[in-house]
């Protein structure tokens, strides 16, 4: 395990056990994510779809202020990366140099940030001043 990669085991286990509670019997995707907020605390979240598809929930959207570190997991061969819209709201509560680390079942494989995953965006400091 990377430098980069250590100490998230914790959030690894978290999102593993919230995908447990993903809803997801349209797309049979599911997905557990797991944030560390400023506060130190783990808050995490599943998919929860639903028959209108628009009014889902990706597992990304989570409860706190400040995004000190994320995981997304999920199985599949192809990389779960945050959609387009959860990109946004993570930006919203997270810095360009924030790390989110894609998972499968195995761990980590890769770890990226949002300034990475979102290039160019335009965010909270947009409208201060
Ligand atoms: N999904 C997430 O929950 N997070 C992601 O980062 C990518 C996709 C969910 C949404 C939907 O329930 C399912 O995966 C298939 O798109």
């Amino acid at each position: 395990m990377s430098a980069t990669t250590s100490g998230i085991g914790a959030l690894i286990e978290t999102a593993r056990a919230a995908r447990a509670n993903a809803y997801a019997p349209y797309s049979r995707f599911a997905v557990g994510a797991a944030i560390r907020a400023e506060d130190g605390k783990l808050y995490a979240g599943a998919n929860v779809e639903n028959a209108a598809y628009p009014e889902g929930q990706c597992a990304d959207a989570a409860g706190a202020r400040r995004i000190e570190a994320m995981v997304v997991l999920a199985d599949g061969d192809a990389l779960c990366a945050p959609c387009g819209g959860c990109r946004q709201r993570i930006r919203e509560f997270a810095e360009p140099a924030t790390e989110i680390h894609l998972c499968g079942p195995d761990g980590v494989r890769r770890t990226i940030t949002v300034g990475e995953l979102l290039p160019l965006s335009f965010g909270p400091e947009n409208l201060k001043g």
